[in-house]
């Protein structure tokens, strides 16, 4: 038990999937993992462990932004052994060719600032996704024909931001997406010797102003899942 994960030591497995949502993680360990095993509820921030195709997976919740992420990735890495973290949540397009629906697979994700400022202070860190993750992940996306980008998302620290001018630089260099999230994940996979991606599907449009209707999320959410796991046990 950690501070605010209250799995039984061993309860967790090496490879874990993150959405932000607890309510996602519920839904995709009961739609894709078998016998899947309630492990974690403190603060409501869901967390279930079973297996996929013979494998242990645990669906943890991250909750939003990054404090939030960096609590539940540093006690999963440092008190439960995880090894191979993956999140899969959402994101907001930022390209014209990117699409809602799409999946991005973010390789490298850049931030204002991340909960790991203290330590990098002036320097600018270039937080990027575990390589075998990466390459598996499209390979995956590409044979099930899901419409994907890969390339350099945004970790916002804001959801309602007061500064456009931040999101146009990002749109101008190319980012494809900005969440909240993935930036921290990958500083601490690298930190401590783990590995990490973000699988990411397109929920809105910072240019078109579009976003899904709700009941459309589960199946694009699905796709993603199936993604993430195939990538894990490449
Ligand atoms: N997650 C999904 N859409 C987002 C957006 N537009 N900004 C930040 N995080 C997001």
């Amino acid at each position: 038990m950690t501070i605010h994960i209250g799995a039984a030591a061993g309860d967790i497995a090496e490879t874990v999937l993150m959405p932000g949502d607890p309510y996602r993680a519920r839904w995709a360990a009961e739609t894709f993992l078998k016998a899947p095993k309630l492990v974690n509820e403190v603060r409501g921030m869901l967390g279930y462990t079973g297996t996929w195709n013979g494998h242990r997976v645990t669906i943890q919740g991250s909750g939003m932004g990054m404090p939030s992420l960096s609590i539940y990735v540093n006690e999963l890495i440092r008190d439960y052994g995880a090894k191979t973290l993956i999140r899969i949540g959402s994101c907001g397009g930022m390209q014209e060719h990117v699409n809602l629906r799409d999946v991005i697979v973010a390789m490298t994700a850049t931030s204002v600032s991340t909960p790991s400022l203290g330590i990098f202070r002036e320097l600018n860190f270039a937080p990027s996704a575990d390589w075998s993750l990466l390459r598996a992940a499209v390979a995956a996306a590409e044979s099930k024909g899901t419409p994907t980008h890969v390339g350099g998302i945004y970790s916002s620290d804001v959801f309602y931001d007061e500064r456009p001018d931040l999101n146009e630089q990002m749109v101008r260099h190319g980012i494809l997406g900005v969440e909240m999230e993935a930036a921290e994940l990958y500083t601490l996979a690298l930190r401590h010797g783990c590995r990490a991606l973000a699988v990411l599907t397109v929920s809105d449009h910072l240019l078109t102003g579009e976003a899904l209707p709700s009941e459309d999320r589960e199946k694009s959410f699905g796709d993603m899942v199936e993604i993430a796991l195939s990538a894990a046990f490449a």
